[in-house]
């Protein structure tokens, strides 16, 4: 099937069905044999989610009416024509004619002529995208912007700004396989070129790479994960024969990393959600690490576990994603202004059990991929006025007087997340 249809679905499935991207487009890519299509189509959907106001303005301007019901595939489509035409250097004549034929390949041969029409039109005039309220001169939805003015006076452009940059690939040197340095001069003689971030064993990558050309990548070597999610196991400080909980563990990141950091601790991985359990599971194989990992509810630890309480816990909890918008764009469509107090109230329902399977002495380590303060230093500043047995730990990298540690996306090329640990009296 033509690329463009295929990204009009992909599209379709985020924007009407509320599905994320990263479940929607690999969906699509399966029906695509060539590694360059398959970039493409990928492109196209992640460009779409990064400039979706001033595309969907563009294209609306230019429908005598809209769009609607069934046919709604179809303005999907004239995004992805609009797309071409203002952000790649496809010719405009061969993005027109194979979005026009997209559309036939969708089943709306009656549409072509419209289809045609418009992103004719779109090319005649190649007028500037619009800019005429915040969430058009942005790309971003009014509540967010709202809320980052609100939360960072001084520097929210900078984080819009960096929320729409393509992201680094980093990766994480498994310890227990070889050094940092070791695998730095395995990267180097395969010409991938790389260098040491401020984590521990984080490497940034020059440019992103398939998988396939890491040295040993497969053999479980190395790891693919941001440079700021790669802080969870390092803060957290997991030691061998220690009993540790990793309470919403999927995919699984974090889980293989405190294990390669502590291998002979006993570490229990929780997760709600079955499926992404899965990919918990894939990770530690291929990493060769063993964890006991739990289908449950992190809020109700009492209905699946009967042992010993925790010397660690690591509460990597459900949140607004607006720290990685750079890396899914998607999310900036998918949330809503009120899930942001929904997750607040989520996590510390999450928070306070967890709290109650912490041995005394033990420390939890909160973390989100949010840059919103209610889901962070709000939080957490509540947690600590209503528990009298818990103190914050001051971490090295926080700035003087901050409730844990906001890294904001784009420092030190990392995406955004919050971390704060905390410590149970003894
Ligand atoms: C930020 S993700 C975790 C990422 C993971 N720690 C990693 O590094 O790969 C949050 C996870 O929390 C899970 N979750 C949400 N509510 C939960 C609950 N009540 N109990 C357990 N897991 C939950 C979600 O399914 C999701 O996988």
């Amino acid at each position: 099937m033509n690329i463009r249809a295929l990204a009009a679905k992909a599209v379709y499935d985020v924007l009407e069905r509320g599905v994320s991207l990263s479940v929607a487009l690999p969906e699509q890519q399966t029906r695509v044999a060539n590694g360059k299509d398959k970039g493409l189509l990928a492109e196209i959907c992640y460009g779409v989610m990064r400039h979706l106001p001033q595309l969907d303005k563009q294209t609306s301007d230019c429908l005598s009416k809209p769009l609607k019901g069934k046919q709604r595939i179809v303005h999907q489509l004239l995004l992805v024509g609009c797309y071409q035409l203002y952000f790649t250097r496809i010719p405009a004549h061969a993005a027109i004619s194979e979005t026009a034929e997209a559309c036939r390949q969708l089943g709306f041969e009656n549409l072509v002529k419209v289809v045609n029409g418009v992103l004719r039109n779109i090319q005649r005039n190649q007028a500037p995208l619009a800019e005429d309220n915040d969430t058009l001169r942005f790309n971003m939805p009014g509540w967010i912007v709202k809320s980052l003015k609100t939360a960072y006076p001084d520097n929210w452009q900078e984080i819009i700004e960096q929320s729409h940059q393509r992201p680094p690939m980093w990766l994480r040197n498994n310890a227990l396989r070889q050094s940092r340095d070791e695998y730095l001069a395995l990267l180097e003689q395969a010409e991938v070129a790389a260098s040491s971030g401020q984590s521990p064993q984080s490497i940034l990558l020059e440019s992103p790479t398939d998988v396939a050309q890491l040295p040993g990548f497969f053999e479980g070597h190395a790891s693919v994960q941001d440079g700021a999610a790669q802080w969870a196991a390092t803060l957290l400080e997991p030691q061998d024969g220690e009993q540790l909980l990793d309470a919403c563990a999927a995919p699984g990141g974090k889980t293989c990393h405190i294990l390669e950091l502590a291998p002979k601790a006993s570490l229990v991985a929780v997760d709600f959600d079955d499926k992404r359990l899965k990919r918990v599971k894939e990770n530690l194989t291929r990493l060769n690490l063993n964890a006991d990992v739990i289908h449950g509810d992190a809020s109700d630890i009492d209905s699946w576990w009967q042992g010993d309480k925790f010397d660690r816990i690591l509460l990597d909890a459900p949140c607004s994603a607006t720290g990685v918008i750079r890396r899914h764009p998607d999310i900036k469509w998918l949330r809503k202004a009120k899930d942001i107090e929904e997750l607040a109230a989520l996590q510390s329902k999450i928070l306070d059990h967890c709290w109650q399977w912490l041995k005394p002495g033990g420390t939890l380590l909160y973390a989100t991929c949010s840059i919103m303060p209610q889901e962070n230093r709000d939080q957490i500043n509540a947690f600590l006025a209503r528990t009298a047995d818990a103190t914050l730990d001051t971490l090295p990298q926080s700035a003087a007087g901050e409730t844990g540690w906001q890294i904001l996306p784009g420092q030190q090329q990392m995406d955004g997340f919050y971390y704060a640990r905390l410590r149970k009296q003894a």
